[in-house]
């Protein structure tokens, strides 16, 4: 078969060295790819927002299979204009990427499905927010409704903070279009799991649950991120909660979607609180999670291409899934300044890996002296793999030297929560 894998970060890294792995690969290409996937197959660079000049390429390249990472793309109908082409492309369509492309809808839609989450309203206009502000007495947090890179949900601890923030989302744009609307939502309290799924549209496989670190600094201290690392599997996620989870979510959810006419395909990525009154819902997102595949793909036995064909075909219950019974975590190398502003452009050096370990590429380039430079803010993810969350753990920080560039930040707590 010949690939093609859309995106450029660690998330899309992982993708590629899992599917080059597959004995039913011809030729992989990655669009645009990092530094990192060059070493997996090819990068084309293209502008993805293009969906003709994508079509064109599947076409000019004979691609079998489109494999999308990125959340954009797929809320932007890439899917749609592929499958319009022909093309067979495991991810949603724009109808059923909307559970995470819109906060609303995915709020809106855990209501009349009856899925468990927190109690919420929503608002485009700052006026009508802000006396609904008035009738609530607990602790809140607001959403962008919109896609807003991770960015978008913000947790006020006053009522001048909660207006400030409303005023600035709704009335002066600081999310642009993305924050025309906003859910208000009550805040609750527990850990919390990433469970991502395979869907076929009826089906529903799970894959081993994941942890992300979203703060940047140890103990859970600092700004917000887009992840610095995770580990899989959750200890605290027990075959209960699994059940539970599979139960009153993620088969609710990929029936609902289907019944409304928003057939779910491809990997449903459920972000769950375990509260004391049980699973509650924070976001689904529509895609594979980041930096949680760089440590769940390891752990798989399956060729993803099977796994990709059986759910565009609708026939997961048809194939096994297999798991390493391992464990894998991944610590994020941050660039210096994140997640403000970043320094780029430092060449990296790389001594040898011990086994089991990778270093997937996220904000990397290759400058013309064919050197590796960093290129964002999250630069790799770091991934070890062993037989417990321990060994895991240490394998991945006796590595950590081996990678280095100027000003390199990263977690020294990654996966403490897992250990006994
Ligand atoms: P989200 O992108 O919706 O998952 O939100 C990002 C982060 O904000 C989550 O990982 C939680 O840590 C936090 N969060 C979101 N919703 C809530 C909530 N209702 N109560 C408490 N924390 C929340
Ligand atoms: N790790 C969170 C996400 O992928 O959105």
């Amino acid at each position: 078969m010949n690939i093609l894998i859309i995106g450029s970060g660690g998330r899309e890294h992982a993708l590629a060295w899992k599917v080059a792995q597959s004995p039913r690969l011809s030729k992989l290409y990655i669009a645009t790819g990092n530094a990192g996937t060059r070493v997996c197959g090819e990068n084309i660079s293209i502008d993805i927002s293009n969906h003709s000049s994508v079509v064109n390429l599947c076409k000019e390249k004979r691609i079998d299979l489109v494999i999308v990472g990125p959340e954009i793309p797929l809320a932007d109908g890439l899917v749609d204009s592929l499958s319009d082409a022909n093309i067979r492309c495991f991810g949603p369509n724009r109808a059923a990427a909307e559970i995470e492309a819109s906060k609303v809808f995915s709020k809106k839609f855990m209501a009349r499905n009856q899925i468990p989450t927190a109690r919420y309203a929503s608002f485009s206009s700052f006026e009508e927010a802000v006396k609904y502000l008035r009738t609530i007495d607990y602790p809140i947090v607001i959403k962008v409704s919109g896609l807003a890179a991770g960015k978008g949900v913000i947790l006020p601890d006053t009522d001048d903070e909660a207006e400030a923030t409303l005023k600035s989302i709704l009335n002066d744009k600081a999310f642009g279009n993305a924050g025309n609307e906003v859910v208000i939502e009550e805040r609750i309290s527990g850990q919390e799991v990433s469970l991502m799924v395979f869907s076929d549209g009826t089906n529903c496989v799970p894959m081993v649950a994941a942890q992300d670190h979203k703060r940047l600094l140890d103990n859970d201290e600092g700004p917000n991120t887009g992840g610095m690392g995770a580990y899989a599997p959750a200890p605290i996620f027990t075959k209960d909660l699994l059940n539970e989870a599979l139960e009153n979510v993620l088969q609710p959810t990929i029936d609902g979607m289907r019944n409304e006419g928003r057939k779910f395909i491809g990997v449903l990525y459920a972000g769950l609180m375990l509260t004391k009154n049980g699973i509650r819902v924070l976001e689904f997102n529509c895609r594979f999670g980041d930096p949680e595949t760089q440590v769940v793909l390891p752990l798989l036995d399956t060729d993803l291409l099977d796994i990709a064909d059986a759910c565009i075909d609708g026939k997961l219950k048809d194939i096994e899934i297999k798991w390493k019974n391992e464990a894998a975590v991944c610590v994020v190398l941050a660039s210096k300044g994140y997640p403000e502003k970043v320094e780029s452009g430092k060449v990296v050096t790389f001594a040898e890996l011990s086994d089991n370990t990778i270093c997937f590429h996220a904000g990397t380039k290759t400058d013309d002296n064919e050197e590796i430079v960093t290129s964002g803010g999250r630069v790799f993810g770091l991934t070890a793999w062993a037989n417990s969350i321990h060994n895991a753990v240490e394998k991945v920080y006796s590595n950590i030297d081996k990678v280095s560039f100027e000003g390199v930040q990263y977690r020294r707590d990654i996966a403490r929560k897992a250990l006994p």
